[in-house]
């Protein structure tokens, strides 16, 4: 499947969770079975090319993609969760998003001293989750080796600063 084909089954909604925002879903990607082995087997490519050691995903989202490239690759998977949710002492990092603030956490024993960590997120917009994220993975001890999303939003800057900060940034598609 062609990243043509597999970005139109993305579907888009107009003015959500907030008026302006075109909102697109990944729900109608992970819904068919072919585009969503295809995107998962794309992602999974490029992650082992990088020299992932380990995959890290972001809640919540992310676990969708992410812990399919762990499995399909038998990396281990780190959670990066959202407040409250890991039953241990975390490092945490507030962040802002596109339409409003979140905090993100992990468990610094889940990440290996210089482990070699791949991030898979569905979306990169601001960058604000995936810097949050390369952030806490590189406190944990972890090398970033490179940052993967099915879908990029180049005109908001996110991928751009994410490179700033030393990652290499590719998407399988993107909306501009
Ligand atoms: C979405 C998306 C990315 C993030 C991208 O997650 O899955 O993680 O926004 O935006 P940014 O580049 O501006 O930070 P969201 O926080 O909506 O949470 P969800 O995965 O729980 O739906
Ligand atoms: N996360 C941040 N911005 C988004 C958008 N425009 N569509 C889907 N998820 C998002």
């Amino acid at each position: 499947m062609t990243p043509d084909a597999l970005k139109s089954l993305i579907r888009t909604i107009p003015d959500f969770p907030k008026p302006g925002i075109e909102f697109r879903d990944i729900t109608t990607l992970i819904g068919h079975g072919e585009g969503f082995a295809a995107c998962v087997a794309m992602l999974a490519e490029r992650a082992q090319a990088a020299g992932a050691q380990a995959i890290a995903g972001m809640e919540a989202r992310g676990f969708i993609f992410g812990a399919a490239v762990a499995a399909k690759l038998a990396l281990p998977f780190i959670p990066v969760r959202k407040p409250g949710k890991l039953p241990v002492p975390v490092l945490a990092v507030d962040y802002a998003l596109e339409y409003g603030t979140d905090r993100l956490e992990v468990d610094p024993d889940a990440v290996g001293a210089g482990q070699r960590v791949v991030v898979v997120d569905d979306l990169i917009a601001t960058g604000g989750t995936a810097l949050a994220a390369v952030q806490l993975l590189r406190r944990a001890g972890g090398e970033v080796a490179q940052a993967l999303f099915v879908i990029d939003l180049p005109d908001l800057g996110g991928a751009e600063k994410l490179r700033e900060a030393g990652v290499p940034v590719q998407a399988v598609m993107a909306f501009a």
